[in-house]
């Protein structure tokens, strides 16, 4: 019977709840078409059309430090990159595959060269792992639900043993969790149909993962994907438990919370455009403006955000990404500190903006301008002690104005004569509080 220790859990999870904001890159063979990381599988692309792109991966550009400084350069706290992704290309030097970078033209294994990047930038440092692997001749290729060649029936199965695969799979795991030093984050990816947890020998994956990496976090994509929360939400956790819960693309409506009521580590993956590998054709990319506004959603209903970027196949972070991760820097430069440690309050989100909290610190953070004072509801005046600016510290005085007489249960902000805010997409005013 798996006993789970609360307190070590607590202990993993410390610095992701901290760090709040980290970049997820997925870059790979993929990266070279630009359609997408799923192009094998959306275009049911036979294997020996993808391997010219194998052949021609020079990565000329790769440039590791440059993405860690990006990212760093955003406020990030951690960043993840994909060692392998559903097209089994592996960007570190397994002994148990061909199909590896160190076998490219680039020659190289990206993967030693990203840990050591992002360490050196002071972050910290995840994987990426798909547990799905369309390369591997033991996976199951016709009537499987993504597999590129899952409607043709002369890939039939009945000579694939499985075992066989997973005996490969748990050895890259090892691999990865042995020569590349002490990894933060192992984000493994993603349980569906039969094939979850136990199918997966998810049990023996973990202790492998635990024993190896004592203190990595690992998301709940082996039970799950992005649908479903996983066995720690339901209070009955697995051996393969993840340590938090993967929203994608989508930020829950009121947080996460399990069977029990009590509130769960979760992270919402976000992509830039609408796609995780490089896809020029995606012009579809959020404004930093809105970003940051979602930042501060998942961090005021208790989560962090991953940002996706995807570089070309040279390794080249588009030019429209590293613009917005720019913006996205200059507002965590003057409000990181309303972000990183932060998490929910227990006064309701007021009409115009959110809350953000950290002990004794509120953050209420203004996203349009009220007319007259700013009302903090659910806050007394004899709770306060003082108020100001997060962004420059001018001291916000507490509003005596007779506009608002008829409220007197009400505490108001006086911002000011200048109805623009100081920050027109997120203004932060810090509200101390006494005791
Ligand atoms: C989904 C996608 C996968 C992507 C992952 C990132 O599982 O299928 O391509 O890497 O989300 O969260």
């Amino acid at each position: 019977m798996y006993h789970f220790e609360e307190e070590a859990y607590r202990k993993r999870v410390g610095w992701f709840c901290k760090a709040r904001f980290g970049m997820f890159i997925h870059w790979g063979l993929y990266s070279i078409p630009g359609r997408g990381e799923w192009v094998r599988s959306n275009e049911e692309m036979p294997e020996g059309e993808y391997l010219p792109f194998f052949e021609n991966f020079t990565a000329k550009d790769f440039d590791p430090t440059a993405w860690a400084r990006a990212a760093k350069r955003a406020g990030m706290g951690y960043v993840v990159m994909t060692a392998k992704h559903h097209d089994g290309f592996c960007l570190f030097d397994s002994q148990l595959t061909d199909f590896k970078s160190t076998n490219t033209p680039f020659g190289r294994d990206a993967v030693r060269e990203f840990v050591e990047a992002v360490r050196a930038e002071g972050l910290k440092v995840g994987l990426y792992f798909s547990l799905i692997d369309w390369h591997h001749s033991d996976y199951p290729h016709y009537g499987d639900r993504y597999h590129p060649m899952r409607n043709d029936p002369k890939f039939e199965n009945s000579q694939r043993n499985f075992d066989r695969y997973l005996d490969y799979m748990h050895g890259q795991i090892r691999e990865v969790c042995s020569h590349y030093g002490k990894l933060d984050l192992l984000w493994f990816d993603f349980g569906y149909d039969h094939l979850r947890g136990e199918a997966w020998r998810g049990t023996e994956l973990v202790n492998t993962v635990r024993t190896l990496q004592p203190g990595v976090l690992i998301d709940n994509r082996i039970e799950v994907s992005g649908e479903g929360f996983g066995s720690l939400y339901r209070c009955e956790p697995t051996p393969y438990h993840g340590d938090f819960v993967t929203p994608e693309k989508f930020i829950p409506p009121q947080g996460i919370r399990d069977v029990e009521g009590k509130p769960m580590v979760w992270e919402s993956c976000v992509t830039m455009n609408n796609n995780w590998g490089y896809c020029p054709t995606d012009h579809n990319f959020k404004p930093a403006s809105l970003l940051i506004k979602k930042l501060v959603e998942c961090v005021s209903k208790g989560g962090n955000m991953i940002l996706n970027v995807g570089p070309d196949g040279d390794g080249n972070i588009p030019w429209e990404s590293l613009e917005i991760l720019e913006q996205i820097g200059t507002w965590m430069d003057k409000n990181g500190e309303s972000i990183r440690a932060c998490g929910p309050s227990s006064l309701e989100k007021p009409e115009y903006g959110r809350i953000t909290q950290k002990g004794k610190r509120l953050y209420v953070h203004i996203f349009e301008n009220t007319l007259g004072p700013l009302p903090l509801m659910g806050l007394k005046k004899e709770q306060v002690e003082s108020l100001r600016l997060l962004d420059g510290g001018r001291a916000v005085p507490i509003s005596t104005s007779w506009v608002h007489s008829d409220y007197p249960e009400i505490l108001f902000a006086d911002l000011g004569a200048d109805p623009v805010l100081p920050d027109a997409v997120d203004t932060v005013l810090e509200v101390s509080l006494k005791g």
